[in-house]
C-alpha cells in the first residue's frame, strides 16, 4: 500500500486522519514538532488501530531538517500537510510566528516534493479564505470570491493556496487537493483521541466541554446581536471523523490519478448552518448538563455566518458528512470525560 507522510499527524485533525489511513491499510509516517500536541497521541492511535505509526519530531520550518528527512526517507507516495499554527486570535497578536511557521513549512514541504519526486499533496485549508461571504454567496461554494482574510492565520491559508497554485504551474508532475474545512468538532467514538487544546481553548466546543466538566466557570457566547435567527453567530460544524475520511478519499483520488485538475479545491462541511446557541442546546441535550453561559460582546475578527455548499465534494469525491450535531457533541463530551478521569 502507498506510504503517506502526515505532517501535524499528532494534532487534532491529523491524528483522526492517521487512524482512518491506517484503517484503510496505508503505511503512515508522522512529522510533528509537538508544539500543539503530545506524543501520547501515538498511544491513542495504537489503541484504536493496533498500529503505532513511525514518528519524526522536528520543525518543518527548518529547511535543513526537512530536506534531510526527505533524503533519508524515500518511498513516500503522498503527503497530507496539516502542520500549521491555527489560533485566529493569537495570529493577530503574533503575525510573524504565523507567517514564519505556516508559510515556511509549506515551502519546505513543496521543495521536498520537487526534489524527491513526491507528486501528491493534500493540503489542509480553511473556510477562513472566504471571509464573510455576501448573503448571495451563502451557502458558500468553492467558486465564491475570496475576501481579504480577517486574520494573519486566515491569510496564511490564502497565501498557501497561491504558493501551491504557482508551484503546480511550474512543476507539471505535481498535483494537489486543497480541503477547505469549516468548523471541525468532536472526537473519535473510542474517546482514545480528540481535541487537546493547550491552555484556554479559543474554539467553541472544547470551551463548552471544559465548562460542563467544571474546568471553566462559564462559557461566554460572543455576540447576541448578529443578523441571525437567535442573534448568535452561525457556523458549519463538521464531525472530525467525517473530515478525516474525506482526506483518505482525497489521497486515493491522487494516488490513482483520478483528479481532473492539478489543483482541486473542496469545501468540507455539513451544508447546515448552526448558531452558537443551537450548538449549546445540542450539547445540553446529549450530555444532560445545564451549561453555565452568558451572552457578551462580539469577538473581534469573528464573522457573522458561514456554511458550506457541499454539492461539489458530495458529487466529485463521493463523500458526505454523516454524523449529526448531537452525535458529534456527545463524542466531544465523552472525550472530555475520558481526559479528566
Ligand atoms: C465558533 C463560534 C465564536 C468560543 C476558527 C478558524 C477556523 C478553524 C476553526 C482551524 C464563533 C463562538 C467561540 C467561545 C463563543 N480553525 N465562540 N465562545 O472562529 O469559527 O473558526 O476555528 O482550522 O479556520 O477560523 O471557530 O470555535 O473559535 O468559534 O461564543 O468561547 O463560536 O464567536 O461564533 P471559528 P471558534
Amino acid at each position: 500500500m502507498p506510504k503517506i507522510l502526515v505532517t501535524g499527524g499528532t494534532g487534532y485533525i491529523g491524528s483522526h486522519t492517521v487512524v482512518e489511513l491506517i484503517n484503510k491499510g496505508y503505511d503512515v509516517v508522522i512529522i510533528d514538532n509537538l508544539f500543539n500536541s503530545t506524543i501520547n497521541v501515538l498511544e491513542g492511535i495504537k489503541k484504536i488501530t493496533g498500529t503505532k505509526p513511525e514518528f519524526h519530531k522536528f520543525n518543518l520550518s527548518n529547511i535543513i531538517f526537512t530536506n534531510n528527512f526527505f533524503k533519508d526517507n524515500k518511498g513516500i507516495d503522498a503527503i497530507i500537510h496539516f502542520a500549521a499554527f491555527k489560533a485566529v486570535g493569537e495570529s493577530v497578536n503574533n503575525p510573524l510566528k504565523y507567517y514564519g511557521n505556516n508559510i515556511m513549512s509549506l515551502n519546505n514541504i513543496m521543495a521536498g516534493m520537487k526534489d524527491y519526486n513526491i507528486s501528491n499533496l493534500v493540503f489542509s485549508s480553511s473556510c477562513t479564505v472566504y471571509g464573510q461571504p455576501e448573503e448571495k454567496h451563502l451557502p458558500v461554494t468553492e467558486t465564491a470570491p475570496l475576501q481579504k482574510a480577517n486574520s494573519p492565520y486566515g491569510n496564511t491559508k490564502q497565501i498557501a493556496e497561491d504558493i501551491i497554485g504557482d508551484v503546480l504551474n511550474a512543476e507539471n508532475n505535481l498535483k494537489c487537493i486543497a480541503l477547505r474545512y469549516f468548523n471541525p468538532i468532536g472526537a473519535h467514538e473510542s474517546a482514545e483521541i480528540g481535541e487537546l487544546p493547550i491552555g484556554t481553548p479559543s474554539n467553541l466546543v472544547p470551551f463548552i466541554t471544559q465548562t460542563a466538566i467544571g474546568l471553566r466557570d462559564e462559557l461566554s457566547i460572543f455576540g447576541k446581536d448578529y443578523n441571525t435567527p437567535d442573534g448568535t453567530a452561525i457556523r458549519d460544524y463538521i464531525n472530525v471523523v467525517d473530515l478525516a475520511k474525506a482526506h483518505v478519499i482525497a489521497i486515493e483520488r491522487l494516488v490513482n490519478n483520478k483528479n481532473k485538475k492539478s489543483l482541486e479545491l473542496f469545501n468540507l462541511g455539513t451544508g447546515k448552518g448552526v448558531s452558537v446557541l443551537e450548538a449549546v442546546k445540542s450539547f445540553e441535550k446529549v450530555s444532560g448538563v445545564n451549561l453555565n453561559y452568558k451572552l457578551v460582546e462580539r469577538r473581534p475578527g469573528d464573522i457573522e455566518k458561514v456554511w458550506a455548499d457541499t454539492k461539489f465534494a458530495n458529487n466529485e469525491l463521493g463523500w458526505k458528512a454523516e454524523k449529526t450535531l448531537d452525535e458529534t457533541m456527545l463524542s466531544a463530551w465523552k472525550w472530555e470525560q475520558k481526559l479528566r478521569n
